[in-house]
């Protein structure tokens, strides 16, 4: 295995992990940023969702998808996942002996970097509102975070209710109330699932007025990916390839993971991460 920072020969191999599809949106920044890079990707969707879980709970499941992915050959560790991120990072990054990087620092530092001292609107899974990790991030960063916990965005992705009257319904009400104590500069989509609703969210930001640039964690992740890992810029390089494993039904992952991943997914290996 190469040292931290010093890609091997045939690319480096980054694992990849999220509590089940939202990573994916991840994993689709990554895959055009590193040429010749391996990805594993777990999604542990028979324990999905982490964001109503406890603490304890959301630390032992990510330690377990992070210590199989480095035991599966992980040179790097991507946390795809807010609320593993927001909730288990010390834990994971004691668990393993790789590089670990998580959602939440990127997505922080681009706000930042795009709107220094502005207020920003966190949408996130009520477990990472409840642990306020953006909020201290935010602190850090000299931005001041207002935070919304959506917990009914998450299965209404899972169903595939991408443009439905419901979600639109459900993104007006979270919206309205987050609006009524906030004047965002820009919205932060503290949640790996959230980028399939960008559109919609940017509409009903601007139906109530909201002039607010809604940022996601995928491409800011990537791109701090891309850094850590610093692997050459070579133009022969073949294309990244991905191998995914889920916890539950592969013909679920295949059919709803494209939508994430915006390809198509040809193998999904059913993986046993225990109860
Ligand atoms: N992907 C998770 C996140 O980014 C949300 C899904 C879940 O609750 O497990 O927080």
């Amino acid at each position: 295995m190469s040292a931290p920072g010093t890609p091997s020969a045939h690319g480096p191999v980054i694992g990849v992990f999220d509590s089940g599809f939202g990573g994916l949106t991840v994993l689709r920044a990554l895959l055009p940023r590193i040429p010749g890079a391996h990805y594993l990707y777990v999604g542990d969707t028979a324990r999905l969702p982490y964001g109503a879980k406890s603490q304890a709970t959301i630390a032992r499941y990510a330690v377990e998808s992070a210590r199989l992915l480095e035991q599966r050959g992980a040179e790097y560790l991507v946390i795809a996942c807010n609320t593993a991120t927001a909730l288990a990072l010390p834990e994971i990054r004691a668990a393993v002996s790789i590089p670990v990087i998580g959602v939440i620092e990127p997505v922080v530092q681009a706000a930042q970097q795009k709107h220094p001292g502005g207020n920003v609107l966190v949408l996130a899974t009520a477990a990472t509102v409840q642990s306020r990790a953006y909020a201290h991030a935010c602190d850090a960063h000299g931005l001041h975070a207002t935070e919304k916990a959506c917990p009914l965005l998450v299965p209404l992705v899972e169903e595939g209710w991408i443009d439905h009257p419901v979600t639109q319904d459900v993104l007006r009400i979270y919206l309205s109330e987050a609006l009524a104590d906030a004047t965002p500069q820009a919205v932060l989509l503290g949640c790996t699932h959230y980028p399939l609703i960008a559109k919609q969210i940017t509409a009903m930001l601007c139906s109530l007025g909201s002039t607010a640039e809604v940022i996601d964690s995928a491409e800011a992740t990537a791109a701090e990916v891309e850094r850590v890992v610093n692997a050459p810029k070579n133009s022969t390089a073949p294309a990244a390839t991905f191998e995914c494993f889920a916890t539950d039904s592969v013909e679920k992952f295949q059919r709803l993971g494209s939508l994430f991943l915006s390809r198509p997914i040809a193998t999904v290996h059913l993986l046993d991460l225990g109860g």
